[in-house]
């Protein structure tokens, strides 16, 4: 697998990453943990050294299981992990005081069985601590060698520019997918301004732009989607033109509409590396393969134009997580 360079701060990693978090959280059960370390190490024999875990998801199960996974090759592989969350919990709301920082630096640490985060993401700004003071306590940790490069996710232009002054940001994590394509506004410019690496998650939408979700599809309890106002069942009907329009695309290049959605993110710009989740092999093979899919001119106009064409329907999140969003 090729590699890129997010940022400035030469952080190399595989083009494509794997997105842990649906192996133990948000799509429903957790999968069996031999079978999630099978499906993480797997990853990494076809190339995978990008690996995208957080504290709460789990909270600190899906570390557990990313640490034991890569363990056998835990120098060739870049773990990002993520604070920021009250007891590790997102509902119980955020939380980013240098002293908890600091505290899930450590708990993560021994979870992931490492001397040190690769890159450590805030999860969502926090309006109750300066940024100033996130990126300074990040920077110490920088300087203890626990971290080794900072992140953000989800943060809004005035947010990345404040840490970025204290401690240079490696990378933005945010959604950024064929259905939501918000940060080409401002954010993609500002990044590309200061040398910062861009991780689009949920790069899938999660997996609805896959087309195999249609439009009678229901959600679970603990599937995070049935709260998703894009995932309600009016959403879904009224989407489905999008996807018939990705699979038009994708079947006339001979390849699927999960990689059209990965190809045509790597294409927006050499810094962009998504980060697809997946709990099954056959399902993590393609969506490697997109790395070898080559988007001409003309297929990133034919897709641009069939965009166009569509309206998406439903928010990407209910009120109550919008409002943690992009401070
Ligand atoms: N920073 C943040 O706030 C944040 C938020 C959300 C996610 N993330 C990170 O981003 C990663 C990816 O995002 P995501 O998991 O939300 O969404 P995603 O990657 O867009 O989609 C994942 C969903 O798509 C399905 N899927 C994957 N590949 C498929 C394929 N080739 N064909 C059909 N279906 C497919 C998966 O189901 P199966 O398991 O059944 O294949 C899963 O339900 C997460 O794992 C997490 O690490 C970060």
């Amino acid at each position: 697998m090729q590699k890129r360079t997010l940022g400035n701060t030469g952080l190399k990693v595989s083009a494509i990453g794997l997105g842990c978090m649906g192996l133990s959280y948000g799509y429903g059960p957790a999968t069996d943990r031999q079978k999630a370390i099978d499906l993480i190490r797997a990853a990494y024999e076809r190339g995978v050294t990008f690996f995208d875990t957080a504290e709460a998801y789990g909270p600190g199960l899906n570390e557990e299981v990313v640490g034991e996974a890569l363990e056998p090759f835990r120098d060739q592989v870049v773990i990002a992990t993520k604070f920021g969350f009250k007891n590790g919990v997102p509902d119980e709301g955020l939380d980013s005081r240098p002293e908890r920082i600091r505290q899930v630096a450590d708990e993560a640490l021994k979870r992931l069985r490492t001397d040190h985060i690769d890159l450590f993401y805030q999860h969502r700004v926090d309006p109750d601590v300066p940024m100033e003071d996130v990126a300074g306590v990040v920077k110490e940790l920088i300087r203890e060698g626990k971290v080794h490069h900072f992140g953000l996710s989800e943060a809004g232009a005035d947010s990345i520019r404040r840490a970025h002054a204290v401690q240079p940001v490696a990378a933005l994590q945010s959604e950024y997918s064929l259905w939501w394509r918000e940060p080409e506004a401002e954010i993609l410019p500002l990044l590309e301004e200061l040398g910062i690496g861009f991780v689009p998650f949920s790069p899938l939408g999660k997996g609805f732009l896959t087309g195999t979700i249609d439009a009678n599809a229901t959600f679970g309890d603990k599937d995070f989607r049935h709260i998703v106002p894009r995932f309600s069942a009016e959403a879904l009907k009224a989407n489905q033109s999008l996807v018939v329009l990705i699979g038009e695309i994708a079947r006339e290049k001979g390849v699927t509409p999960a990689q059209i959605a990965l190809a045509w993110l790597l294409a927006q710009r050499p810094w962009i590396v998504p980060i697809p989740g997946t709990t099954k092999l056959h399902r993590l093979e393609e969506n490697l393969g997109a790395a070898n899919v080559e988007l001409t001119g003309d297929d990133r106009t034919r897709i641009e134009r069939a965009l166009a064409t569509v309206e998406v329907q439903g928010e990407r999140y209910p009120a109550s997580l919008q409002a943690r969003v992009g401070r």
